[in-house]
């Protein structure tokens, strides 16, 4: 197989990020050369990551792109649930990459560095919020558009190197464990827990199948948080108690014992394939419990919001609850709202899945990823 050296050249690194995929950059038999060893990113799943492309749907809920959302580091509302960054924007800056562009922000077509698919309340079920949010199937979808638009510049070859070099990153499953609990759907009634994780798994694991037939090798992904004791879901449990919504965590167990199975099949059966898995829930787990630990004042209380442990989502007051509290310093709390955690958490939660040793994030951390 003939290796296409002549494509990446420092010249033609210059003009792919000047003039991105633009038809005036014609070298090379009017192809566009890729800069060597670009490593990309892309980005799928839910409101961890999603930074911004629910601005651009139909959506009441699901949007936080209203004060005092983005008010520690951008100063404006951007659609990111957070006071600041999320964990998937510190990871694309140890990368060394900027910050990676909603995939529905319009005018925006440079892809060179990736592109972020993730819809706030997706869920890896089409189920899920369904008509609220972009699942991971349509975000498939709109990676395959992308993975065509490759393919008509670069040709084929060129785009499997270029995805293949490329990592992603996946936050799913959250949604689909906690909102039957918050809309009372019969989705879980009607079967077992172990077969609902092995539904929501089984739906990841088609997604991860196809990006891999596009190209992708190189995957990373963080363990479920424990899904019930978030402000909302402690909000959310009868009688107010303050305990954490044991069901929902009891989900989120099996989801987090199952899936690091799964992904050593996927290694055994795909020829190429890497992974990275975060254990975030530890990670939660101690920050909620023992937040002055990690320097945090508050584990337990959302930073914004509003009711029992600010556990309604209201921040903001522009959803259908329109009173809410906000503190002083959200980098004082572990969630900045009743579902997120705050910008401090998620820098603390990506340097982990960045770098963390072999008991945290294995069998690669995302460093090691990048530099495969
Ligand atoms: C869900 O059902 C319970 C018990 O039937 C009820 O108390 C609660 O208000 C319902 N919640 C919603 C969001 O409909
Ligand atoms: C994917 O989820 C649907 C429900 O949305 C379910 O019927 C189907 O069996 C799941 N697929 C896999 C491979 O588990
Ligand atoms: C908020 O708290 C962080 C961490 O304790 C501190 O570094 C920062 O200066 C504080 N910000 C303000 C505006 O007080
Ligand atoms: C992981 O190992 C490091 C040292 O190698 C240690 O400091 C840390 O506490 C361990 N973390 C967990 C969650 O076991």
């Amino acid at each position: 197989m003939a290796t296409p050296t002549k494509l990446y050249t420092f010249c033609s690194l210059l003009l792919a990020f000047l003039f991105p995929f633009s038809n005036s950059v014609q070298l090379d038999g009017g192809k566009v050369c890729l800069p060597e060893k670009h490593a990309s990113l892309f980005i799928f799943g839910d409101s961890l990551f999603d930074a911004g492309n629910n601005n651009y749907i139909k959506t009441a809920a699901f949007q936080a792109n209203f004060a005092p959302y983005g008010e520690s580091f951008f100063k404006y509302p951007t659609g990111r649930f957070s006071d600041g960054r999320l964990i998937s924007d510190f990871i694309a800056e140890y990368a060394k990459l900027p910050l990676i562009t909603p995939y529905l922000h319009p005018g925006y077509h440079s892809y060179i560095d990736g592109a972020n698919f993730a819809s706030a309340g997706a869920g890896a079920l089409v189920e899920t919020l369904q008509g609220s949010v972009i699942d991971l199937n349509t975000q498939l979808s709109f990676f395959k558009n992308l993975a065509s638009l490759f393919k008509n510049k670069l040709g084929d070859a060129e785009t499997k190197t270029f995805l293949g070099r490329a990592v992603y990153l996946i936050s799913i499953g959250s949604n689909d464990y906690a909102i039957p609990f918050a809309t009372n759907s019969s989705l879980l009634q009607s079967i077992s827990q172990q077969e609902f994780v092995d539904m929501v798994i089984g739906n990841l694991t088609t997604v991860i199948k196809e990006i891999y037939k596009e190209g992708g090798r190189k995957f990373g992904f963080q363990s479920l948080l424990p899904l019930g004791c978030v402000p909302f879901t402690r909000a959310l449990k009868a009688g107010n108690t303050g305990a954490c919504f044991e069901e929902i965590t009891a989900l989120a167990i099996l989801h987090n014992e199952a899936f690091p199975k799964v992904l050593q099949k996927l290694e055994h059966q795909l020829n190429g394939f890497r992974y990275s898995i975060a254990d975030v829930y530890t990670t939660f787990s101690e920050r909620i419990n023992n937040p002055s630990k990690y320097g945090f004042k508050e584990g337990k209380i959302a930073c914004c919001g509003s009711g029992p442990y600010r556990g309604i989502l209201s921040c903001g007051g522009k959803r259908s609850v329109k009173e809410y509290e906000l503190c002083e310093n959200a980098s004082d709390h572990v969630f900045f709202d009743s579902a997120h955690p705050s910008e401090r958490a998620s820098q603390q939660v990506a340097e982990q899945m960045w770098s963390g040793t072999s008991n945290i994030t294995a069998p690669y951390n995302l460093k090691a990823l990048f530099e495969l």
